[in-house]
C-alpha cells in the first residue's frame, strides 16, 4: 500500500516534499514509509533525500499534564471559592502538584498564599500549559516562546526527526515489476525465462561469515615448523605418550637422581600407575653403572643409584624423552644417520604466570651422524632459524646434564631492538650415548626451544594466557591471519 501510494503520487507530481507530511496525509505510518522509499532508493525507482527535522516530544513528565493537566490548574481546581488551609490543600493534592502547582500558580498571580488560607485571586483560570502539550503531541506548531518555557520546565525535550523528499530515479516506473533473483526448473520447462528479468548480481555484498572450525595460532605456526623441518630432511619422531618414566625422563640423559628438576616441585609424578612395568634390563643395568661409576672416560657421579627412583612415572618434562628413546631404538640396529624432529607438549609443575604455564609445547631437533662437531650444530641452528626469518643468531656457553658442551641461542629481535634467548643446544654426552650401544664415533647434535615464545611475538601477544588455556579470546582465534614464517 506504501509503495503504490509514493510511486502512484511521482506519477502524477514532481516531488514528495516531505515525508512526513506525506504519511499523514494518506493515513500511513512514516515508518512504512520511511522502509518503502529506501527499497525503492536501492533500485533506483526513485531518487530519495534525506531531511533532518528537529522535533519536539514531551517528556514523561509532560505526559503526564497532557493527561490530568498542568500542576498549577490542578492545585487551583483544589482551592474553594472561600479559600482553604494550607494542610488541607497539601492533603488534598499529590506533594509534587502541591510543590509546582504553588509556585506556578503564583507566579500566575492566581492564587494567594497567606498565613492561615489559600485563596483565589481570580475566578477562572485555563489550562494553557495543557493545550500547548497537547498542540505538541499531535505535532502541531506553537509559538517560540511557549517552547522555550515548556522546555525551561522540562516538559518538552528535543527529537531528531529523520524522513525523505522523495523524486523519480532514472528506473521510474509506476509499478516495481518483480525481479527473479533465480532460474528455476520451471522457469526452462514453462519457457519465461526468456521474459523474466533477472536481479542483478551484487558483487560488493559481502559473504556469510564462514562457519567452519578455525586453527589456533600454536598449530599454525606448529605446521610452518613442521615444514621447515621436513624440507630440511627431518623425520617427526613419534611423541604421542605425555606419560614418561623418571627413566627416560631423566635417567638415560645422564640426569642425576638429586637434581632439582626431579622433585615434584618441579615435574608433575603420576599416582596411578605411579610406576612404569617394563625397562630394558640390561641397559638399565649400564645406566646405572655410568650414574654410579662412570666409564666410557668419566668418572660419574658416584652415589647409588635407585631403580625404584627410575620407574616413576611422570608427565614429560621434556620431548628429549622422546630423542633419548629414538636414540635408543637406533643404537639397536646396525648404525645408520638420522635427523628427526618432535613438537609436542610437555608439562612442567610452574606457577603461572604472562610468560609461563604448566604446559606447554617443545621444538626439539636433533641430527645423529658419525664425526658431527660443534661447527655442525651451529651451521644447522643458522640453516633452521633463517629459515624462521631470524638469521642474526648468538650463542652462549650454558650447562645442560645430557649435553656437553651446551649452548643457549639468542636472536637479534628487529621489532625489539634486542637480542633474545629463543633456545638452548648441545652435543650429547658420551654418558647418554655410549651405554645405547652407538658406535663410538656418532654424535648427536639437539636443540630445543618452545612453541608458545615464536607464536606469541609473531602474533603479538604478550600473555601466554590470551595464547593457551582456558582465557583464550575464541574470537582473536577465528581472526588472526595465517602464519608465513621468515617472510615480512
Ligand atoms: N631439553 C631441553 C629443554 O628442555 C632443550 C634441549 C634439547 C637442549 C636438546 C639441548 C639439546 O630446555
Amino acid at each position: 500500500m506504501a509503495e503504490d501510494a509514493v510511486l502512484g503520487f511521482l506519477e502524477k507530481n514532481e516531488e514528495i516534499s516531505d515525508s512526513g507530511e506525506f504519511a499523514a496525509e494518506h493515513g500511513i505510518d512514516h515508518n512504512d514509509i520511511v522502509n518503502i522509499v529506501k527499497s525503492l532508493h536501492g533500485f533506483r525507482l526513485v531518487d530519495a533525500q534525506d531531511i533532518k527535522r528537529e522535533k519536539w516530544v514531551l517528556t514523561d513528565e509532560g505526559k503526564i499534564y497532557a493527561a490530568a493537566g498542568s500542576p498549577e490548574v490542578q492545585l487551583f481546581s483544589a482551592i474553594p471559592p472561600e479559600g482553604i488551609s494550607r494542610e488541607e490543600l497539601q492533603r488534598k493534592v499529590d506533594p509534587s502538584v502541591y510543590k509546582i502547582g504553588c509556585s506556578q500558580a503564583m507566579k500566575n498571580k492566581w492564587v494567594e498564599m497567606g498565613k492561615q488560607l489559600v485563596s483565589r485571586k481570580v475566578q477562572n483560570v485555563d489550562d494553557k500549559v495543557k493545550d500547548l502539550l497537547l498542540k505538541i503531541q499531535d505535532g502541531e506548531a506553537i509559538e517560540q516562546d511557549d517552547i522555550e518555557a515548556l522546555k525551561k520546565r522540562k516538559l518538552i525535550a528535543p527529537q531528531i526527526w529523520k524522513g525523505y523528499s522523495v523524486r523519480k530515479g532514472p528506473n521510474y516506473a509506476p509499478k516495481r515489476k518483480k525481479v527473479a533473483t533465480d532460474l528455476t526448473r520451471e522457469n526452462l520447462q514453462r519457457g519465461d525465462w526468456k521474459e523474466l528479468e533477472f536481479k542483478e548480481y551484487n558483487f560488493s555484498a559481502k559473504g556469510q561469515p564462514t562457519e567452519g572450525g578455525h586453527l589456533h595460532p600454536l598449530l599454525k605456526v606448529r605446521q610452518q615448523l613442521k615444514m621447515i623441518f621436513l624440507q630440511m630432511g627431518f623425520e617427526e619422531m613419534p611423541t604421542n605418550n605425555f606419560v614418561e618414566s623418571s627413566f627416560w625422563n631423566f635417567d638415560v640423559l645422564f640426569q642425576p637422581q638429586q637434581h632439582p628438576a626431579r622433585d615434584s616441585h618441579d615435574t608433575f609424578f603420576l599416582q596411578a600407575p605411579s610406576t612404569t612395568k617394563t625397562l630394558p634390563e640390561d641397559y638399565v643395568e649400564r645406566v646405572k653403572r655410568v650414574h654410579e661409576f662412570g666409564g666410557y672416560g668419566s668418572r660419574g657421579y658416584g652415589y647409588d643409584w635407585k631403580r625404584e627412583e627410575a620407574n616413576k612415572n611422570l608427565l614429560r618434562t621434556h620431548t628429549t624423552a622422546v630423542s633419548s628413546r629414538m636414540l635408543y631404538l637406533l643404537a639397536q640396529k646396525p648404525f645408520a644417520p638420522k635427523k628427526y624432529f618432535s613438537i609436542d607438549r610437555v608439562f612442567r609443575n610452574e606457577a603461572v604466570d604472562r610468560t609461563h604455564l604448566a604446559e606447554f609445547h617443545q621444538i626439539e631437533g636433533l641430527v645423529c651422524d658419525r664425526g658431527l662437531t660443534l661447527g655442525d650444530l651451529i651451521g644447522v641452528l643458522h640453516d633452521f632459524f633463517s629459515r624462521l626469518g631470524m638469521s642474526k643468531l648468538r650463542f652462549k656457553p650454558a650447562y645442560n646434564p645430557y649435553t656437553e658442551p651446551s649452548m643457549e641461542i639468542f636472536s637479534y629481535h628487529e621489532g625489539f631492538k634486542k637480542w633474545v634467548e629463543i633456545g638452548n643446544s648441545g652435543m650429547f654426552r658420551p654418558e647418554m650415548l655410549l651405554p645405547m650401544g652407538l658406535p663410538e664415533d656418532v654424535r648427536v647434535i639437539a636443540w630445543g626451544l618452545s612453541l608458545e615464545r615464536p607464536t606469541m611475538i609473531l602474533y603479538g601477544i604478550d600473555n601466554i594466557r590470551d595464547l593457551f588455556g582456558h582465557k583464550v579470546d575464541l574470537g582473536l582465534i577465528k581472526k588472526n591471519p595465517i602464519c608465513r614464517l621468515g617472510i615480512d
